[in-house]
Formats: structure tokens, sequence, C-alpha cells
């Protein structure tokens, strides 16, 4: 498979989890830290190598360009008053990545997010990263992805284990591992019931495709939830081409639940040097440390 350049990356969802501070902010752009979560997601891709970023969007979420772009207001401000670290910082954001956008005019699922970008990926390999899921440590997830993708010439989708009261809350793999943290996919099924549920492997909003997932795309039905689902798409292309899963490395938080989106304010707070101690301290006054 040919290197992997661009990256979709749905942002069109209307994000109920993280009411009512979504209400008339985006959720990709709720901060964790000092950066808006779609800020990591974006990062992680550019560590990756991806050169493209094609954002899926709706009406309300230009807001997510805008961050990608340069605001030259803002830049001549930080010049005059001399705060050049700041104008530093503002103006590597926009120069990361190329930018691409495109509406998904209804929500009709994660699949039908996907497919709204055909055009604009064309006819090679690519990414998908679902802007909630947030990872770190160690080798860029998507990269982990990529690694494998190539060398391998097949598809292949990023799987953690999640907890047995979890497996309903994620696409769900059934595979052989044919090497240590790399799994033939047999099967693929979107939110199982827990008693159904054919593993705890989850897949966790990375997926490295070939371009053909678009006519798997095209035939699906509306699936679990009356949408359309990607996952119904990827057994599609399991079943006629082959995929294969590899197990993540690294940390992950959802954004979209609020105890791991506050975890990861603390885990980015704490590597902050100037920070750590008086966060340390100030959690201390009503957290009991064992
Ligand atoms: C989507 C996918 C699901 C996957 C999850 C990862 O679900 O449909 O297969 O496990 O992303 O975050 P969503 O979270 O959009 O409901």
């Amino acid at each position: 498979m040919d290197a992997v350049k661009k990256v979709v990356i749905p942002v069109a969802g209307w994000g109920t989890r993280s009411l009512p501070a979504s209400k008339n902010i985006p959720k990709e752009m709720l901060p964790i830290y000092n950066k808006p979560v779609i800020q990591y997601v974006v990062e992680e891709a550019q560590r990756s190598g991806i050169e493209d970023v094609i954002f899926v969007t709706n009406r309300d979420k230009s807001v997510i360009e805008d961050h990608f772009d340069y605001n030259l207001q803002l830049e001549g401000v930080l010049e005059r008053a001399g705060k050049l670290d700041k104008l530093k910082l503002i103006r590597e954001v926009a120069e990361m990545v190329n930018i691409m956008s495109v509406r998904q005019k209804k929500q009709l699922g994660l699949g039908h997010a996907v497919l709204c970008a055909r055009d604009l990926v064309g006819n090679s390999p690519f990414a998908i990263m679902v802007g909630d899921d947030l990872m770190f440590g160690g080798v860029p997830g998507i990269k982990q992805l990529m690694d494998v993708a190539v060398a391998e010439n097949m598809s292949v989708v990023g799987v953690m284990e999640v907890p047995a009261d979890k497996v309903d809350k994620y696409g769900i793999i059934d595979g052989d591992e044919i090497s240590p943290g790399v799994y033939r996919v047999n099967n693929l099924v979107e939110k199982p019931e827990r008693s159904k549920a054919p593993s705890r492997l989850a897949i966790v909003g990375r997926y490295v495709l070939k371009p053909e997932i678009f006519d798997f795309l095209k035939q699906v039905k509306p699936g679990h939830g009356g949408e359309i689902q990607l996952t119904d798409a990827l057994q599609g292309m399991a079943t006629s081409q082959g995929m294969l899963a590899v197990r993540m490395s690294g940390m992950r938080f959802d954004a979209g639940d609020w105890a791991e989106y506050l975890t990861a304010n603390i885990y980015f707070g704490l590597q902050e040097e100037s920070l750590r101690y008086e966060l340390l301290d100030k959690l201390k006054n009503f957290v009991q440390f064992k």
C-alpha cells in the first residue's frame, strides 16, 4: 500500500454527551488544558506523516477550520505587544497540515460522514480518525496502523481491550491473532449486546483503509440506531478482501466522556512543569491520595 497522506476526521456530530458545554461550541473545540480537543487529533495525524486533513463538518462547525488557519488580526496584536512566543504558538497551528472540508448535510451516521469525503479522498488509501478519541504515548496512534497497513497491503482497524460492561458502546471485532497484537478480522459488530459480543476488542476510532471502502459504504443499509454504520461497511470489506486489526498501545481518552475528559485535563496539566506542583497541591485539598 502507498504511504497514507490523507485523513478524514468526521466532526459533524451533535455532541449531545458534552451538553450543555457543546450547545454553541463544537465539542471538538472544548479545551483539554490549553488546546482544543481537535488539535490533539490533528497533531497525532501530523506526527504520523499525514499532510491533508479532510473535516466532515456541518453548518455550525466552521470554527474548527478557522482554528487551523491564520488569524492575521490576532497575530498583529501579539506582534505589536512583543508576545512572540504566543505568536509562534498560534502560527504553528495554522501551518501544521492542509485543511479541506466537506459538509455532511444530513447526519445519517459515521459511515455516511466518511462517504461524504469520497471525492476529496480520491483513489488512495486513507486514514480515518474519530475526533473524540485521543491517543497518547509512544508511536502516534494512527502511525501504528499505517505501519502495518503499508507493510501488509491491507486495511487495518485499531482496537483496544475494553471491560465487558463497555462492549455495547463500541464496534467489536472477532479475529484470530496472527502475530503479537495483530488480528485477522473475521467479523465486526456495531455495539453488540453484552451477552452477544464476540470479544472485548473494541474499535477505538482509528482506521487505515483502502478506497474500496466507499463501494461498501454506498451499499450498506441503515444498521445500529438506524444509522449508516462504518462498521457494517467494514464487515463487507473484511469478507471480500480481508482486513487486519492492530491492538494499539498507549493511553486513550474518550473526550466525550466527562470522567475521561477531566482526567485528560489533569494529565496534561501535570505534564506542564510550571503547573505541576501547584496543581497537585490544590488537588490534595479535596482528593484523598492513597
Ligand atoms: C464509533 C464507531 C464504533 C467505534 C467508536 C470509537 O461509534 O461506530 O464502531 O467503536 O466510534 O469511538 P460512536 O462513538 O461514534 O458512537
